[in-house]
């Protein structure tokens, strides 16, 4: 699976968020991470599918994965996929039937991920390995941009790397928290391949030479 380095909106500049998210893509970002957050499951609130929409609108069409922090998750798959999500992920803690969550995002026309927090078992049954597109590592306790990364999260993408290498099926790796230079070398290791960052990139003033620096780690891990 080809790297991506995907910028988590959260830290970009919401009053010009269209070219913010055009300048990252300019500089060489893969896809686009967009947090959503309910103050319920997660204590802060951030934004929903109109916002979505409006950067399809304003001619974003990199991919663009819609991470739910918001419970119940059900109600809102819908309105992502139809704003423009190419990949939706969901908590297991935020909905009563995870499969049929899961068959839900796939049945609306997009890739389905599944996310596991730093306090949470890897659970993957090959009940869901069939159905997910994605699974999500959490390397910090979600809620907030700009946490430091938890090192004994790297375990746990050790672990779904090796549940994904048995499986036929292609699956991203994907972890979000506290990504940087100094780390995202040693999360390549473990075995991701889809990064998220916030602060190290949109809290940088060159773009392209902060996700030019991270490409550079990981294709250095990746050659170890
Ligand atoms: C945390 C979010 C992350 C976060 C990443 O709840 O899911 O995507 O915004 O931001 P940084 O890279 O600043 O930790
Ligand atoms: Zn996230």
């Amino acid at each position: 699976m080809s790297t991506w380095i995907s910028p988590s909106i959260l830290a970009a500049d919401f009053s010009r968020l269209g070219q913010e998210v055009e300048d990252v893509l300019n500089a060489g970002a893969d896809s686009i991470h967009f947090d959503v957050m309910d103050n319920h499951y997660v204590p802060n609130l951030t934004i929903g599918p109109p916002v979505l929409s409006a950067l399809r609108q304003f001619g974003i069409s990199a991919p663009i994965d819609a991470h739910l922090m918001v419970s119940p998750a059900d109600r809102l798959i819908g309105d992502f996929i139809e704003a423009g999500a190419d990949y939706v992920s969901i908590h297991p803690g935020t909905t009563e039937n995870l499969e049929a969550s899961l068959l839900r995002i796939k049945s609306e026309g997009a890739k389905a991920g599944i996310v596991f927090n730093p306090d949470e078992e890897l659970d993957l049954p090959d009940s869901l390995t069939e159905i997910v597109d994605l699974i999500l590592i959490m390397s910090v306790y979600p809620g907030f941009g700009g946490q430091s990364f938890i090192d004994t999260s790297l375990d746990k993408v050790e672990a779904a790397r090796t549940v994904i290498n048995r499986c036929e099926r292609p699956i991203r790796l994907q972890v979000d928290g506290g990504i940087k230079s100094s780390n995202i070398g040693e999360a390549a290791k473990a075995g991701a391949d889809t990064f998220v960052a916030g602060t190290a990139i949109f809290g940088t003033s060159d773009y392209a030479a902060t996700i030019k620096e991270l490409k550079q780690k990981v294709a250095e891990a990746n050659d170890a």
